[in-house]
């Protein structure tokens, strides 16, 4: 077995859920999550920057100690492998075999990004035979003593496969940028959110903005409408810059935040590392296991 799957096997041994330290000097609020928190990064239309906030983010989450996780769910356009400039020669789905591990799936990416391909044929996880969906779930269990945080990237729209990790996270990052499509697209999400989710907590990340006030304008547009319409209030996580540094890291498979830390973006990213850990205060909920459960048709 070589390290990094050795490592790993430990890790998942360790039976103890992780339950974040009371260290002196550390804003409270960072410490008043008990359990492992499961965010979906969605959004109503495609390539608005998902994959790039939640791979950025996982980093800057892992620079800020936190111990995250990324599953890469969007089934049509799976890419988190593309953006970090790593392969992954298994997916979720290869747990179904008695020989495949969590270890085996779960991939040490570059700048200590760990992340889980979902691979085609997730999306029909709930119809699986009651054994199928124990085993899936046995084995992805030791993720969230794995994890103080787990992102998930979905794909765009409302299909049942996006929609379903929507449903089943304790919170939910929407992804818009100020285009009118965007816009349009996302309020679509944030109906059928508000229609079908028990515990309501999403949070709007703008990107591609070109000034604070752009992005100012887009989130009160949408708060309006959601508590006109909807009767749900929805928050705001924050923004990123449109910058040219994404396109180049992109092309460079190199995470910005890695190939070009002073970025604009990279600075909007740390910033909402830092409203996620010590803004507003998150209780978990249903955690990782009440993700699996609800995921593989336990709850129904
Ligand atoms: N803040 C940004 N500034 C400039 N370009 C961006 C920004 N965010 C995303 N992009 C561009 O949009 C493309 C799509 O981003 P991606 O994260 O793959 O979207 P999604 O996962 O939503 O499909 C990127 O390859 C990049 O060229
Ligand atoms: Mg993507």
């Amino acid at each position: 077995m070589n390290d990094q799957a050795q490592r790993l096997r430990q890790l998942v041994d360790d039976k103890t859920e992780y339950i974040p330290q009371q260290n002196a000097g550390q804003p409270m609020q960072a410490m008043s999550t008990q359990g492992t928190r499961v965010l979906a990064v969605t959004s109503g239309k495609g390539g608005v920057g998902k994959t790039n906030l939640t791979v950025n983010l996982a980093i800057a989450l892992g620079m800020a100690g936190q111990r995250v996780l990324v599953i890469d769910a969007d089934l049509g356009m799976a890419n988190v492998d593309v953006v970090l400039g790593s392969m992954s020669k298994k997916h979720l789905l290869n747990l179904l075999d008695n020989q495949t591990e969590l270890e085996d799936v779960l991939m040490q990416g570059p700048y200590g990004v760990n992340y889980i391909s979902g691979g085609s044929g997730i999306e029909k996880a709930a119809d699986f035979t009651y054994e199928e969906r124990q085993l899936l779930m046995q084995k992805l269990a030791g993720c969230g003593r794995l994890a103080d945080i787990i992102l998930i990237d979905t794909g765009a729209g409302l299909g049942k496969n996006v929609m379903d990790f929507v449903l089943a996270a304790d919170e939910v990052l929407l992804v818009t940028t100020p285009e009118p499509t965007a816009l349009t697209d996302a309020y679509a999400v944030m109906k059928a959110y508000s229609m079908y989710a028990v515990n309501k907590n999403i949070k709007l990340v703008v990107n591609r903005v070109y000034d604070e006030a752009e992005s100012r304008e887009v989130v009160a547009k949408l708060q309006q409408t959601s508590h006109r319409f909807l009767n749900m209030p929805i928050d705001c996580l924050g923004y990123i810059f449109e910058d040219s540094a994404v396109m180049r890291s992109v092309r460079k498979q190199t995470p910005f935040l890695a190939a070009q830390p002073g970025c604009t973006a990279a600075r909007c990213i740390q910033g909402l590392a830092n409203s996620m850990l010590y803004g507003s205060k998150m209780t978990v909920k249903r955690g990782w296991a009440g993700f699996l459960q609800q995921i593989f048709n336990f709850t129904r």
